[in-house]
């Protein structure tokens, strides 16, 4: 029996079903975009951990500053002793997200508990306990996190009640709401939240907007610095908080360290996580110095938040976007993506849309282009040909009709021409 059969059969017995898997895939080590699965097999990585490896697979770097961080200490808890990881990682963070206001930072274990972290620092800073989220979005998994993410099936189904106070909205999505034409699907978007601030809920009420800048788990649906410039003037109107969650978009993916910067995006508060640590778990919140010293002392961090390992990881990490030319390689990657997914799109009548920005490209597979119908069969049996061939590939979207491509940026270029002959003959057989 293959290493990885008994694997998977210790996984049946051992773990519950509801901790999903996309593939069979059981990696013994990895490395830049390869991953070395534990029966000798080398797949190419397009999914990169769902955006976690932007600068590859073990980069040498980060190795090294983990093991040196290792030899010292592996745990402190900042609130206990502090550490110059931690201290130096938060002014880091402050100088590197956009806006050249006075930030302060704390961090966190995960996407879902910065998100969790930031309504508690928009409720007390505001006084008010809505928010506004919007469909299609994806927050995170813990129950205020998941009160914020949209998809019902399978990450709500039997785990309400959900917080209360928050309310819904429609993102952009031009494809689907206007033809693709984005000024119709902003006005559309804006007027309906002007509507829901008449018949839904008091702006007054509302402590923050909590989106997603590019929609991840939605399907990569983007919107333009037009209807961000106008949702900030909507929220400045009302004294409500703008809550940028660019966990997925961040550190480097669309070809700027975060995607704020090309969309002139004006936030009182950012998260990040995922990819800011090339795979150790760390989340951070970096928001208006004033709005983030509201909170009470004591009333916000964590025995592990801002470990010690993930602050050096995160450290070299930003280094490597800082020396190197892991940004450049972003819009060279993307650009190399988006011509294939276009060229795709001539040829195969089941890809509707293409879209995406820099590196973080993706296809919806419909099963007209006329109707519009999503495919969800054609993206699960495209993904299982990947996987048969050796490419991690994963899916996106509220129907999970969309491929979405999230490779480390710097992945060579034979792979990623080997990666994208595999979907195209893929896509030739549904
Ligand atoms: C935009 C966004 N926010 C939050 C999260 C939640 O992050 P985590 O899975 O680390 O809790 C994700 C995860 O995919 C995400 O893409």
């Amino acid at each position: 029996m293959k290493l990885s059969d008994e694997l998977i059969k210790l996984r049946e017995k051992s773990i519950p079903k509801a901790v999903f898997q996309t593939s069979r895939c059981v990696i013994d080590h990895a490395k830049g975009s390869a991953i070395i699965d534990v029966d000798g097999n080398e797949w190419i990585d397009f999914s990169g951990g769902i955006g976690v490896v932007n600068a590859g697979h073990c980069p040498d770097k980060v190795v090294e500053a983990v093991k040196a961080q290792a030899d010292k200490f592996l745990h402190a808890c900042f609130h206990i002793s502090m550490y110059e990881g931690y201290i130096r990682l938060a002014d880091k963070l402050n100088r590197i997200t956009p806006g050249l206001f006075e930030k302060k930072t704390f961090f966190a274990n995960s996407g879902a508990e910065a998100v969790e972290n930031s309504i508690k620092i928009a409720r007390n800073y505001t006084r008010r306990p809505a928010i506004l989220c919007f469909e299609d979005a994806f927050h995170g998994r813990t129950l205020a996190a998941l009160s914020l993410t949209s998809k019902v099936m399978p990450y709500k189904t039997g785990f309400g009640p959900f917080l209360p106070e928050v309310y819904r909205v429609p993102f952009p999505y031009a494809y689907r709401m206007a033809d693709g034409n984005q000024e119709k699907a902003n006005r559309i978007v804006l007027d309906k939240i002007k509507t829901a601030f008449k018949n839904i809920v008091d702006p007054e009420n509302v402590a923050a907007i909590i989106f997603e800048p590019i929609l991840g788990e939605g399907g990569f649906i983007t919107a333009d610095a037009d209807f961000f410039r106008q949702l900030k003037e909507l929220a400045s109107q009302h004294s409500i908080l703008m809550i940028c969650d660019e966990i997925q978009t961040g550190f480097g993916r669309t070809g700027t360290l975060f995607v704020s910067e090309q969309l002139g995006i004006e936030y009182d508060i950012i998260l990040t996580a995922k990819s800011i640590a090339s795979g150790l778990p760390i989340s951070a919140i970096t928001g208006k110095a004033d709005i983030m010293d509201t909170p009470q002392v004591g009333g916000l961090g964590g025995t592990y938040g801002g470990n010690p390992l993930a602050c050096a990881a995160a450290l070299a990490t930003i280094e490597m976007f800082e020396k190197e030319d892991l940004l450049s390689n972003a819009k060279r990657t993307g650009k190399i993506i988006q011509e294939a997914f276009l060229q795709f799109k001539e040829k195969f009548t089941c890809i509707g849309d293409v879209r995406g920005l820099g590196a973080m490209m993706a296809f919806e597979l419909v099963k007209s282009r006329q109707t519009k119908e999503p495919a969800p069969d054609s993206a699960k049996l495209l993904m299982a040909h990947c996987h048969s061939k050796n490419l991690s590939i994963i899916t996106a979207g509220t129907f999970g009709n969309v491929i979405r491509i999230l490779s480390p940026l710097n992945i060579q270029k034979d792979k990623l021409a080997k990666g994208l002959a595999i979907m195209e003959e893929g896509l030739a057989q549904l």
